[in-house]
């Protein structure tokens, strides 16, 4: 383990590992046995058991990005962790949009590049089921490599452009935005994270199919409600919202 000389705000901090089974655990690990971790980072050169959403498996050799912050804060509970998903995309959205074109985001929370898969977010509570004690917010981003024969198409940074040269500073811009779109929810709520993310979705109207644990609907995308839940226009005009699952294109 190391510190590393990255630029953060004041009250952030970061430690720096080669090599760990995955960020998000050795991060729940510290959130459950210490007081002050709020906006602490755990950063990995590389994973060796990287975890996505329902627990699928996330490439994670060198040259990616890999890292988990911890939040404890009392504004926090289980039921905002969606909210807190929806800032975190948009935070790495915006910074892959410096390196890259045509960046989207896909509901719930994945980066695109020309509508391949770049980056996602896993979001874990850690405590009882009654008691909410801390929220890791785990992010990875495809900057050399990116996995082939996966259920989404995925591309990484290098892929689209020669712009990024370095990891630390797309870590950098991801949490200087971070910080920005956290403090705007917390002063204003959701709604202006709602427009931003809007902003950046991948176009309203399109052909999609969401898949949940029990059933795959088709329908067009209408974007999220005020709650963050995606919205599917059926065939006989049902609009549909949505409180977790899976969309594909066309
Ligand atoms: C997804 O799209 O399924 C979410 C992927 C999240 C991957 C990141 S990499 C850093 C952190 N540690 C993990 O084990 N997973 C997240």
């Amino acid at each position: 383990m190391s510190f590393e000389n990255i630029n953060l705000p004041d009250d952030f901090s970061i430690l720096h590992f080669d090599e760990l089974d995955s960020t998000n655990l050795k991060a729940k690990e510290i959130a459950e046995n210490e007081s002050f971790c709020d906006k602490m980072i755990i950063l990995a050169d590389k994973q060796l058991a990287g975890r996505g959403r329902y627990d699928r498996k996330w490439l994670s050799c060198d040259g990616n990005l890999y890292f988990s912050l911890i939040l404890k804060d009392d504004c926090l509970d289980s039921k905002t962790s969606s909210q807190i998903s929806f800032i975190a995309a948009l935070a790495a959205g915006k910074s892959v949009a410096d390196f890259a074109e045509n960046i989207t985001l896909k509901w719930p929370n994945d980066i695109l590049i020309s509508d391949k898969k770049t980056g996602g977010i896993l979001i874990e509570a850690v405590g009882q089921s009654n008691k909410f004690d801390a929220m890791i917010v785990g992010i990875g981003i495809n900057i050399k490599n990116y996995p082939k024969n996966v259920i989404f198409p995925a591309t990484s940074i290098s892929e689209n452009s020669d712009k990024i040269s370095n990891r630390n500073i797309l870590l950098e811009k991801i949490i200087k935005n971070f910080d920005n779109y956290y403090n705007i929810w917390k002063n204003n709520g959701f709604s202006e994270i709602r427009e931003q993310w809007h902003k950046m979705s991948f176009e309203i109207g399109k052909k999609i199919s969401s898949k949940t644990h029990n059933e795959t609907l088709e329908g067009i995308y209408k974007g999220i409600s005020k709650n963050g839940e995606l919205l599917l226009e059926l065939d006989n005009n049902e609009i549909r919202s949505i409180t977790a699952g899976d969309v594909f294109f066309g």
